[in-house]
């Protein structure tokens, strides 16, 4: 069954149903302002801060996406009323359509009922801390119609996201207040001016006006019938105390084909409703401020646009993936429906492969998150494993504590830098590549220069910062020179302690071979010597003891008591996908070890629905090997379909030149191709989820937590720059795809460092890998393709073949 399509000339996915089975969710806004919001318009504004700069309520794991930011009409002839959403009136579908189009930072919400055609679009205009609600009803009868219109939001009970579950005192020190079209709320009597400062503003005078939440839903009612709308007047509430909300109303007399617009906006500050309400009252700018929105995005697509024969590729390559990968980078793992926005520290980890995958696309803000990670690391070479950027940063020292009562408490600095008891083993090191990418796309190699202190003292260039990364985890190794897994590895549910990580071992050696490329490149022969040296003894550990000769894969690790995890002897937790793909990923093994490590992943982990994390799941407990063993079976670390390392499998068999298995794991992951079997999917068809639950679960193929996973980085990285095969090196534009054997080729446009790249890539003889030819501008170029002179257009030509 399915709920909707991809609408890819508008990059936008269309719901056509809105009684999915779950609530499908979008972000809104570009820069501090952000709201949640589903297809059904529940959800929640926050500035900046989700944990400490909530603006309007949401009650998350309800069976409701409640409440959200909704419009009313209301026939005031016939009493009946409606909302532009389906929810939370719910019109039987029978009677009314809808059509909800999530793009990218907007969603536009139409409805058609009883003769009249609504449409809200939600946006967050640049350069504005607010939401722009832009509303159009259009009489579509025969006959004028007198329409009454009410926004209503809810506004936050406290700016701190936990408060709202629990806290008294905002009862008695919020209060709203109206002034001409503006419903302000002021989150603590006598509050800061711009931060506790919120309001509703409407570009029409209203009628009626609510800022009492149960003034306006009335007792015993909910978002679906209140009481204001049922008698088609608000009753003009504003007050101190209580649960405020921002209901501005006005009836509209609408001729025959005529069309009324007009605006509702949420936003921050006093004063700026007013500002808005008068700037926003001119329909030109509404436009612009959409506009606006709408060239950021495509702008940032443009860099990398690709034509293939997968459709379902394509359309996430282009739009969505990226868009899903640029989310993470910005709000980490902060807020969603899921992450209601209770920890907004920085995954050290997450964070560090977020960045990796939009240099091209957002470079100020993969700058930025490198350098909160390096000033997150300690000079011992590992990462804060959960910390908040702002405590480390100079520019909001100064900030905080502020008068206002809606100060973000700081921790003292015993609570901000853990030991290394807290410490996980892989989280620093995908730092290293990370920058090296930055770099490369930049060409800012000035940035390995830059000092940059470490979280418990001391200055330190970038380059010694990478330094101390590697040379953390070559110290921290166990009895057999393999890296111990200390608190977790990149699973947090393998709690190895003491006993042995392959992942990470491979992971270091990933890091140190990317490192010595780097010195190469700065012509520091004695670094390219003495990590050449570390490499190589890393390797040795690895392939003397992480092969598992008689299952021909490798094992996910030691426990401390010396017990293998992850070989042919174990009933359970057998095979692993995070040691076998690295394996390959981080060119530290044999290829004939690799083909055969990736042929188990094939035999033992593959499904319709992706690579399964490991299998058979764990039905034992063992806290040897970690709390993944307490975890249901086919679940999250436990056998499900674990989305984020899926990516490294494509990667791998790109790496092996396996064009045809890289794209059958692609496929199975892709969402694109669950658009028509929702009813097992569950979650939304345009992003990655963190897990589908796998075969050992009785919901197999469920997909759980969608948008903020390190799936949608990866996913783009692996296509873009492994199966496309268009990447960076510190040498130039590298091309070497490998793709599935029937495809004839494929186009890419890249732009990089201000030029524009055409690929055409053609494959005449049907191979997965391999390059006859590159040409550039018609001459024909062995290697990488340096960096062109800033604003050329440049035709590369690219045949394949044995
Ligand atoms: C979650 C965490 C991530 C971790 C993964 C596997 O996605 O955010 O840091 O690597 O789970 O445990």
């Amino acid at each position: 069954m399915k709920y909707g399509y991809f609408d890819n000339a508008n990059r936008e996915y269309v719901i056509t149903r809105p009684d999915t089975p779950a609530p499908w969710t979008n972000y809104l806004g570009t820069e501090k302002f952000c709201t949640v919001i589903s297809h059904n318009a529940g959800g929640y504004s926050f500035y900046d801060s989700p944990e400490y700069h909530r603006v309007t309520k949401f009650r998350p794991n309800a069976s409701f996406d409640r409440p959200g930011h909704y419009v009313y009409l209301r026939d005031d002839e016939s009493g009946d009323y409606w909302s532009i959403s389906w929810q939370p009136v719910a019109k039987s579908l029978e009677e009314a359509k809808y059509e909800i189009r999530h793009g990218l930072s907007y969603s536009k919400f139409r409805c058609e009922y009883s003769g009249i055609t609504a449409t809200k679009t939600l946006f967050v205009p640049k350069g504005e801390d607010a939401e722009i609600w832009d509303i159009v009803l259009r009489n579509t009868g025969e006959t004028p119609r007198t329409i009454s219109a009410f926004s209503f939001v809810e506004f936050s009970f406290s700016h701190i996201a936990s408060d709202n579950q629990n806290h008294q005192m905002s009862l008695y020190s919020a209060g709203t207040e109206y002034h001409q079209g503006v419903i302000e709320y002021d989150l603590y009597y006598n509050t800061d001016e711009f931060e506790g400062f919120y309001y509703l503003a409407s570009t029409f005078d209203p009628d009626s006006y609510d800022g009492q939440r149960d003034r306006f839903l009335g007792p015993y009612r909910d978002e679906s019938n209140p009481i204001a709308v049922v008698n088609g007047q608000c009753s003009d509430s504003v007050q101190t105390c209580y649960n405020h909300c921002g209901s501005l109303h006005k009836q509209f007399v609408i001729q025959p084909g005529e069309e009324v617009r007009f605006a509702f906006i949420l936003g921050l500050g006093k004063g700026n409703g007013t500002r808005l309400r008068h700037k926003y009252q001119n329909p030109a700018e509404v436009d612009a401020a959409f506009a606006a929105i709408r060239h950021h995005w495509d702008k940032r697509c443009s860099r990398f646009q690709v034509t293939t024969p997968n459709e379902g590729l394509d359309t996430m390559i282009n739009t969505w993936t990226l868009y899903q990968a640029e989310t993470c980078v910005v709000w980490s793992r902060f807020a969603s429906f899921i992450e209601v926005g209770g920890r907004t520290g920085l995954g050290y980890r997450d964070t560090a492969q977020d960045a990796m995958a939009v240099p091209h696309s957002n470079p100020e803000m993969t700058r930025k998150r490198i350098i909160d990670l390096l000033r997150g690391q300690v000079k011992a070479g590992y990462g804060l494993h959960l910390f908040d950027p702002d405590w480390f940063d100079p520019d909001k020292a100064d900030v905080k504590p502020s008068k206002s009562p809606t100060v973000v408490p700081t921790p003292s600095d015993d609570d901000k830098i853990h030991g290394i008891e807290d410490t996980c083993s892989d989280d620093h090191l995908w730092l290293v590549p990370t920058i090296c990418r930055y770099v490369m796309e930049t060409g800012e190699t000035s940035f390995f220069d830059e000092e940059i202190p470490y979280a418990d003292g001391g200055n330190a260039t970038v380059y010694q910062h990478m330094k101390a990364a590697l040379d953390f985890t070559e110290q921290y190794v166990g009895a057999t020179g393999i890296a111990k897994g200390l608190r977790a590895d990149w699973n947090d549910c393998l709690n190895l302690g003491g006993g042995e990580s392959s992942m990470v071992a491979f992971l270091h050696y990933w890091a140190i071979t990317e490192f010595i490329e780097l010195a190469k490149f700065l012509n520091r022969p004695e670094d390219v010597a003495h990590y050449q040296t570390m490499a190589d003894k890393v390797r040795c550990a690895c392939e003397q003891h992480l092969w598992d000769e008689e299952g021909g894969w490798y094992i996910r690790g030691i426990t401390r008591n010396g017990e293998k995890v992850g070989t042919s002897q174990q009933a359970e937790g057998k095979v692993h996908l995070e040691s076998n793909t690295w394996a390959v990923v981080s060119g530290t093994v044999s290829e004939e070890r690799g083909r055969k490590a990736m042929d188990a992943v094939d035999e033992y982990l593959y499904s319709g629905f992706g690579l399964h994390l490991n299998a058979p799941a764990f039905t034992q407990p063992n806290d040897d090997i970690g709390f993944v063993t307490r975890v249901y079976p086919g679940v999250k670390e436990n056998g499900a379909i674990f989305s984020h390392p899926n990516p490294w499998a494509w990667v791998a068999e790109a790496k092996l030149g396996r064009g045809n298995q890289a794209m059958k794991f692609y496929d199975a992951l892709n969402p694109y191709n669950q658009n028509d079997d929702i009813e097992t999917r569950i979650s939304e068809p345009y992003s990655y989820v963190q897990f589908v639950m796998g075969r050992d679960h009785q919901d197999h193929g469920r997909a759980n937590h969608p948008w903020l996973t390190g799936t949608s980085g990866w996913a783009y990285i692996a296509a873009t720059n492994h199966i496309l095969g268009v990447r960076l090196s510190f040498d130039g534009l590298v091309i070497d795809p490998c793709i599935p054997t029937e495809w004839p080729g494929f186009e890419v446009s890249r732009e990089w460092r201000g030029c524009r790249y055409n690929i055409s890539v053609k494959n005449p003889d049907n191979v997965s890998r391999g390059i006859k030819t590159i040409t550039l501008n018609g001459q024909e170029i062995n290697g990488a393709i340096p960096p062109q002179p800033a604003g050329s257009d440049n035709e590369v030509i690219v045949i394949m073949g044995e």
